[in-house]
Parts: C-alpha cells; sequence; structure tokens
C-alpha cells in the first residue's frame, strides 16, 4: 500500500516546533497530541458509518453517523501513549490497546514486555501509534503481534519515519497502510533519525 505523507502547513509548522531542541516537555507533549489529530482526521476517513433519523427543530432527517466501537487505537509503548488522546479527541469511545516493545540498545532489535488489547480486535479498524519509524523494526513486530491476535484491517500512523523503517513496513505488511507526517532523511549510527527530534520517549515524559 502506499505511504500517506501529509503535506498540511499546521502539521509542517507543528513538526517545525516539534523538533526544536528548545521546545520543553509540557509544548512537546501538546504538539505530539495535535500533530496526532490532524492526521487522524485523514486516517479515519474509512471508518465505518450508519444512517439514523435526526430530529431537527423543524423536521426529521436522515443524517450519518459513526459505528461506534469499529477502531481501537494500539500506543506502542511508551511513545505512542502520548499519542492516544489525539485519536481520543476525535473518537473519544475508541478502546485502547498497549503493546509494549523497546528497541535493544546494542542490536536496535525490538524487545516485546507486554500486550493487553481490546476483545474482538478482529472486528476492529486497529491504528497503531507510534511518533517515531526508524529502522522499522518495533512496527514490523507490533503488527506481527496484532495479526497473531487475529487483526484483519492494521493502520499506522507515526509523526517521524526514515525511509528504511517506511521500506521495511512495506515489505513485511503490505496490507498495512501507513501514515507519516514527515519523511526524514535517513538514520544514525545510532539508530535516530536524522534530523528527527530526538528520543521521543525521553522528550514526551521528560525522562531525560
Ligand atoms: C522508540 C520509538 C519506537 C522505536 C522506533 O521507542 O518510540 O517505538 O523506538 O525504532 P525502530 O523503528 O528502530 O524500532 P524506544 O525503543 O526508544 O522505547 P520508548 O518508547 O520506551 O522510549
Ligand atoms: N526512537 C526515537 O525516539 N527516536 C529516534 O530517532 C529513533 C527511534
Amino acid at each position: 500500500m502506499s505511504v500517506v505523507i501529509f503535506d498540511h502547513p499546521l502539521i509542517k509548522h507543528k513538526v517545525a516546533l516539534l523538533r526544536d531542541k528548545h521546545t520543553h516537555t509540557n509544548q512537546f507533549r501538546e504538539l505530539i497530541e495535535e500533530i496526532t489529530t490532524l492526521m487522524a482526521f485523514e486516517a479515519l476517513n474509512d471508518i465505518p458509518t450508519k444512517e439514523v433519523s435526526v430530529a431537527t427543530p423543524l423536521e426529521t432527517t436522515t443524517q450519518t453517523v459513526v459505528v461506534e466501537n469499529s477502531v481501537a487505537i494500539i500506543p506502542i509503548l511508551r511513545a505512542g501513549l502520548g499519542m492516544v488522546n489525539g485519536i481520543h479527541t476525535l473518537l473519544p469511545t475508541a478502546k485502547v490497546g498497549h503493546i509494549g516493545m523497546y528497541r535493544d540498545h546494542d542490536t536496535l532489535q525490538p524487545k516485546e514486555y507486554y500486550c493487553k488489547l481490546p476483545e474482538k480486535i478482529n472486528e476492529k479498524i486497529c491504528i497503531i501509534i507510534d511518533p517515531m519509524l526508524a529502522t522499522g523494526g518495533s512496527a514490523v513486530a507490533a503488527i506481527d503481534l496484532l495479526k497473531k491476535h487475529g487483526a484483519k484491517k492494521i493502520k499506522l500512523m507515526n509523526i517521524i519515519a526514515a525511509p528504511v523503517g517506511i521500506e521495511a513496513v512495506q515489505k513485511a505488511h503490505p496490507d498495512v497502510q501507513i501514515y507519516v507526517a514527515q519523511k526524514d532523511r535517513c538514520l544514525n549510527e545510532n539508530g535516530y533519525i536524522l534530523p528527527g527530534l530526538g528520543d521521543a520517549g525521553d522528550r514526551i515524559f521528560g525522562t531525560k
């Protein structure tokens, strides 16, 4: 599947602020949420809807509403947690599943340490969220895991992605639609995205 890379001035503006090393934890978290909401508007454009009857003050009309419970938000811990509210702003009743994954600092291989998913995951559109797609190892492993639990329709949302990470996900899971706010140049020798924004988890939670 193709990758959606956003070309909206508001998203560009907010990503520029996000990258800035002088942006502090509080504003960093707000920006992550705002960018996620803007991206989610597009990523949710095919969620199931149904027709309902609505009485206006003047007459009754048939209107379109979103089917409740059709979307699951799946943050990859930790940094993905920072994006959850950005989607809940649009879909407050969406259930949240958590996948715990961290990159081994030496091998850059993902290590899974937690998985708790909503019931009937096979019936939901699963939106995996993680601000950073670097080697793609964590995203590929998270998608593997979701599929093992029966998920059939999966989307991946990342704020910053390296070309190699996008390629890795597309190769392993060509059925997964990817949404990226900005595609960066490359990875450095430690597997960090350039120009990037540093360690997203640390910047969201203030751990460094
Ligand atoms: C970061 C990021 C992704 C992963 C991306 O998490 O949030 O999950 O690295 O790298 P990859 O594409 O090479 O797998 P990290 O492992 O630093 O864990 P954290 O969110 O707990 O800080
Ligand atoms: N994880 C991050 O948080 N930042 C990167 O640049 C790469 C992986």
